[in-house]
């Protein structure tokens, strides 16, 4: 017995994107059971499975052709891409549509009372962050030299408990730099969620899926414009 070939696509399993993902999903017309614990959710009604993961590993997965698709914030994305780029490994993705939510920027913060009198302000701070290679890009295009503490979540708390100087992390309603004490001093990156699809052909019967998926989901984009 053959098995029909399924759609795989990767979306954030909790966290910013994943309410609007599962939405527009639903909206597109897919039937999914998406129960916490299940991380691979079939679709009922199409033949498209679902792979609920960390946002960070979306990239991968879809450049490495283990999804076919994948729904991902450009910030994660641009990160990957430039980590890949340190490794000399080469970024191979289709960036197949922009999607209109999650948006975001990707900012610099330092505790209120910080004299901020320009980006040469920031020359020799450390800084927690998620996104280490954006922010060494920033600091190289600038011509700063900073330094960086990973952290995978909670980045704002570092400057109070004497981890960093600064953070660079998203902003998006600014309430949480506001609630630990931190001001945006730069924007370094803007981000939409976007939907990516991996650069090897798709069989037939995958392309069909996608070539029915996709002007839904631009209708489901306009709708919402
Ligand atoms: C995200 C992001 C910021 C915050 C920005 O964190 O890392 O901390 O949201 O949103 P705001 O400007 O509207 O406050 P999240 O809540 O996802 O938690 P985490 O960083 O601990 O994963
Ligand atoms: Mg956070």
């Amino acid at each position: 017995m053959t098995t029909e070939p399924r759609l795989r696509i990767a979306m954030q399993k909790s966290g910013r994107l994943s309410d609007d993902t599962q939405a527009l999903l639903k909206r597109c017309g897919l039937k999914l059971n998406v129960s916490d614990r299940r991380l691979l959710a079939h679709v009922t009604n199409m033949p498209i499975d679902i792979m609920r993961v960390r946002s960070s590993d979306i990239p991968g997965l879809v450049m490495d052709g283990v999804c076919d698709l994948g729904i991902v914030g450009d910030n994660t994305l641009e990160e990957a891409a430039l980590e890949r780029a340190l490794m000399n490994q080469k970024s191979k993705y289709i960036r197949t549509s922009g999607l209109n939510f999650g948006g975001c920027r990707l900012s610099i913060a330092m505790p209120e009372g910080f004299d901020y009198t320009g980006i040469e302000s920031l020359n020799g701070l450390r800084f927690a962050t998620t996104y280490p290679q954006l922010l060494n890009r920033f600091a190289k295009n600038n011509g700063i030299d900073v330094e960086f503490c990973l952290l995978k979540g909670s980045v704002e708390v570092a400057p109070r408990v004497g981890l960093s100087d600064g953070i660079c992390d998203l902003v998006s309603t600014g309430a949480t730099l506001e609630a630990n004490g931190l001001v945006e001093v730069e924007e370094i990156f803007q981000s939409n969620a976007s939907l990516i699809q991996t650069a090897n052909a798709l069989v037939p019967e995958k392309q069909a899926i996608l070539d029915t998926l996709l002007p839904r989901i631009q209708g489901v984009m306009k709708a919402k414009e």
